[in-house]
């Protein structure tokens, strides 16, 4: 497909409305993405014509809405080039994802064994992995980043030993963009038998991943960053590990047989879906990748390549504005502060001018402290948005610094 701008912008009817009195310009893409019509019509048609729930029942309903789920499931496993659809779980997200393998891993550790996680990682990328150092004894230590907030390799490789068992690094930063060598990381942890969990939360949506290719023993991502509904993420696992870990929820619909003496569980991937899933997100999930398809990764990481050079160069020439996360690795996502002035404040004066950024630590206050700050204004681009926003939006920076001195 062409890459079009103006027609891809009309897939979105949020992008033609007023915030403020002002056209809306979104740039908190890395928090939530918009929602183009194709999947806004997909979950108007299943809510509207084939609403049921699934592997239940023999009536129409319940066998249209399975069908569609399980072909949802089938263009995740092709999206990141899993080897089965077995080996994806549909979860609530990322955060679900990540805590359905920490659990599992609870009786697969013991004390003094190392868990390895990155110094740039989303909070929801630490604290399960804390809460099982609690939970086994193991213990937690952690890759540290260099100025540009880039992970700095040669210590990853002096962290790593034969305790080590578990490494969990994100693809991509969501405060910084920085895009990690996770292809180093995992072939390091590899080769002293540690499994790896990648974090694509913020990667997914913008870079092409191979799952197979990278060898990664556990990915995650959440629907919402992907054009899709929120409430509804992945996690890819390899066959052979999550056939090893044990089920994170009991319920119905994880289980082969119940009785009150035992309990059997269901095959890959039920065993980790108890309960009525998110039909109709999944389904909707299907349709937010047949969109991303649609429009093509590669087009897409090259126009927000564009974005990002753009908006890296107009920010810079603002005096006293200085960016957080240089790496030349990065995707579309700018942290910037201006000097001596909150990054709320510019926020809210932005918010007035109708552009959409986002403030604060965003989730990973661990990366705020190694730059001691407080937290940054984080604009982060889509695909749909344009250079005239970015425009717009270093007006506003200017407006807010003459504002705010
Ligand atoms: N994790 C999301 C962000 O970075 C919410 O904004």
């Amino acid at each position: 497909m062409q890459f079009n701008i103006e027609n891809i912008r009309k897939d979105f009817p949020i992008l033609s409305r007023k915030v403020n009195g002002k056209p809306l310009v979104y740039l908190d893409n890395a928090a939530t993405s918009q929602t183009p019509q194709q999947v806004i019509d997909c979950i108007v048609e299943y809510y509207s014509s084939y609403n049921a729930n699934i592997h239940r029942g023999v009536h129409t309903l319940s066998q249209e809405a399975t069908d569609k789920y399980e072909q949802a499931r089938k263009k995740i496993q092709q999206f990141f080039n899993a080897k089965s659809s077995r080996e994806i779980i549909l979860t609530s997200g990322t955060t679900h994802s990540i805590n359905l393998v920490a659990n599992g891993f609870t009786s697969l550790l013991k004390k003094g064994d190392e868990i390895i996680v990155s110094s740039l990682e989303h909070h929801s990328n630490i604290v399960p992995w804390q809460m099982l150092c609690e939970r086994t004894g193991a213990v937690l230590k952690v890759i540290p980043m260099n100025l540009e907030g880039e992970l700095i390799e040669f210590e990853f490789n002096n962290l790593l030993s034969e305790k080590t068992k578990l490494v969990f690094v994100n693809h991509v930063s969501n405060a910084l963009g920085t895009i990690n060598h996770i292809e180093h990381i995992i072939k390091k942890a590899h080769q002293v038998g540690a499994a790896v969990l990648i974090d694509g939360a913020q990667a997914a949506p913008h870079l092409t991943v191979d799952v197979q290719a990278l060898d990664v023993d556990f990915y995650v991502a959440s629907a919402h960053k992907m054009c899709g509904p929120t409430g509804i993420g992945m996690l890819y696992g390899k066959e052979a590990w999550l056939n090893l870990l044990p089920p994170y929820q009991g319920g119905g619909e994880m289980i082969s047989e119940v009785t009150f003496e035992k309990t059997t569980y269901a095959d890959l991937p039920f065993k980790f879906e108890a309960g009525t899933p998110n039909i109709c997100g999944g389904i909707a999930f299907g349709a937010a990748i047949d969109y991303l398809n649609l429009i093509g990764l590669e087009n897409i990481a090259s126009y927000e390549h564009e974005l990002l050079t753009h908006a890296t160069k107009k920010l810079l020439e603002i005096d006293g504005l200085k960016i957080y996360g240089t790496s030349k690795n990065k995707t579309s996502v700018i942290s910037f502060n201006l000097e001596g002035i909150h990054p709320y404040d510019v926020g809210t004066i932005l918010d007035k001018l109708g552009i959409a950024v986002r403030t604060g630590h965003h989730c990973a206050q661990p990366v705020m402290d190694f730059f001691q700050i407080p937290g940054t204004v984080r604009a982060s681009f889509a695909f749909y948005n344009t250079k005239e926003e970015i425009d717009t939006l270093i007006e506003g920076v200017k407006k807010a610094k003459l504002m705010l001195s």
